[in-house]
């Protein structure tokens, strides 16, 4: 399973990409705009993303009709081979799903909330469906119980389009989509910090560190 980070903030990117947890980037204008209120500028936020991360880099677009939709997809594109266009899935982003699809332009369908709209961007071409599944918790659905019917409907059609779980908001609904096969998670950094820990990693370091200082007080490692 491929591991994004949901942010635009270039220091978290950074990380990340340090720790070497970083296959790709998913971003949205609220998070891009987080970044611009501090004074960074637009193009200049997503250069600097798309320099650092290794892999693909989602970018959504703002318009909402199909012809501004493809105008601003385009532009997305040509800012760098990892780049993909992060549309929602409205009737006009799947017409523009299918048209960029067609020119081999990656396409992540972002806003999906259920496994007949995941199959519709699918077959619209879209590489990337993104079910948002800390929203449908927050209104009292199972937001994982989507991802599971995606795989499904995904295995039964042959699909090849990848499912991307959105909207992250513990370290269970990764163990749980990682179980369930999905192919990505994008995380927001604070749920990223959180998975390498283990309060039993963390106590038998101290314990084996603790009796190597009994044994040899602060002898340097001898070799
Ligand atoms: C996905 O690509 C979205 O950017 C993101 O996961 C939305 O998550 P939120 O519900 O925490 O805003």
């Amino acid at each position: 399973m491929k591991v994004f980070l949901d942010s635009a903030n270039i220091d978290e990117i950074k990380q990340a990409n340090d720790w070497g947890l970083l296959d790709g980037v998913t971003t949205n204008p609220s998070l891009i705009a987080k970044e611009m209120k501090k004074g960074l500028e637009f193009k200049k936020i997503l250069k600097s993303i798309l320099e650092i991360t290794p892999g693909p880099v989602s970018i959504e677009v703002i318009g909402t009709d199909y012809e501004t939709m493809m105008k601003q997809a385009l532009k997305v594109s040509e800012l760098g081979n990892n780049a993909v266009v992060k549309l929602p899935f409205t009737t006009d982003g799947l017409r523009a799903t299918k048209s960029l699809s067609d020119k081999r332009i990656p396409v992540n369908s972002t806003l999906i909330f259920n496994g007949i709209q995941a199959l519709f961007a699918a077959k619209a071409g879209a590489a990337y469906v993104s079910p948002f599944v800390g929203r449908l918790d927050d209104i009292g659905e199972d937001g994982m119980s989507v991802i599971e019917q995606i795989k499904t409907i995904f295995t039964n059609y042959e699909m090849k389009t990848k499912i991307l779980v959105a909207s992250v908001r513990s370290p269970l609904h990764v163990l749980r989509g990682m179980i369930m096969g999905a192919d990505v998670v994008t995380l927001p950094f604070d749920v990223l910090s959180k998975l390498p820990s283990h309060p039993k990693t963390e106590e038998g370091l101290n314990r084996f560190l603790k009796d190597w200082e009994n044994a040899f007080g602060n002898m340097d490692f001898p070799l």
